[in-house]
């Protein structure tokens, strides 16, 4: 049997409150979602990566044509699946993959969106280059990112420090990149992406929106 990675067992496990621990950023989640609708359309077909429990594919799912929702952790998947299912969404896939999957082929999305989740993979210079791949001509990349190294409130900070010490000592065994958001601007334009709408979303808590286009 194949065995896990230390981050699918970190995201499983996170799994089992993520939405509960999630509410508190209830804020950030509905503007982002508010933000991004403003860019979708009905013959849409997008991918949610790093979908989690699959709020935000849920909640644009009746504007667009169909969603592809992926990430690592099965345990997240299989929660966002149930989620769907009980909403009665019937235009989501969910997969447990990662992007570089081979199922999904060049040019082939009109959206692409990581929320929350930029920070937190191993390279992210490759990831957008990926996702610069299966965009279509012209398609977007719609992000939200902490920016750990953005001024943040003081109560964040202490949080953010905490997380680092856990990092640290392997208690949280997941790549944790602290990021200012002029260095993910520097990613993206990069990545040959044109930047066409940034908001700092809560500056409390350096929450960075970003849409690109191919
Ligand atoms: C902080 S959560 C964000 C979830 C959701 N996008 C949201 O905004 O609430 C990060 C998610 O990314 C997933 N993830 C992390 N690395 C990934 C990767 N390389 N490929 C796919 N999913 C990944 C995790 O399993 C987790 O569900």
């Amino acid at each position: 049997m194949k065995k896990m990675s230390k981050s699918v067992v970190f995201w499983d496990k996170a799994s089992e409150n993520y939405d509960k621990t999630e509410e508190r950023f209830e804020y950030i989640h509905s503007k982002s979602r508010e933000l991004t609708k403003k860019y979708l359309n009905s013959s849409n077909i997008v991918m949610d990566y790093g979908c989690g429990t699959g709020t935000t594919s849920r909640e644009i799912a009746n504007q667009v044509k169909e969603i592809h929702a992926i990430d690592i952790s099965s345990k997240m998947i299989e929660i966002a699946k149930e989620k769907a299912v009980n909403k009665k969404v019937e235009n989501i896939h969910f997969a447990q993959t990662d992007i570089f999957d081979k199922r999904y082929k060049k040019e082939s999305f009109d959206v692409i969106l990581a929320f929350n989740m930029l920070h937190t993979v191993a390279g992210p210079q490759v990831v957008l280059q990926r996702i610069y791949e299966l965009l279509k001509p012209e398609g977007l990349f719609i992000s939200v990112t902490p920016c750990l190294r953005d001024k943040m409130s003081f109560m964040v900070n202490i949080q953010i420090q905490l997380v680092r010490v856990l990092c640290k000592i392997g208690v949280i065994p997941i790549p944790i990149r602290r990021l200012k958001s002029s260095e993910l601007d520097d990613l993206i334009a990069n990545g040959n992406f044109q930047t066409m709408d940034t908001e700092k979303i809560y500056k409390g808590a350096s929450s960075y929106f970003v849409v690109a286009k191919k």
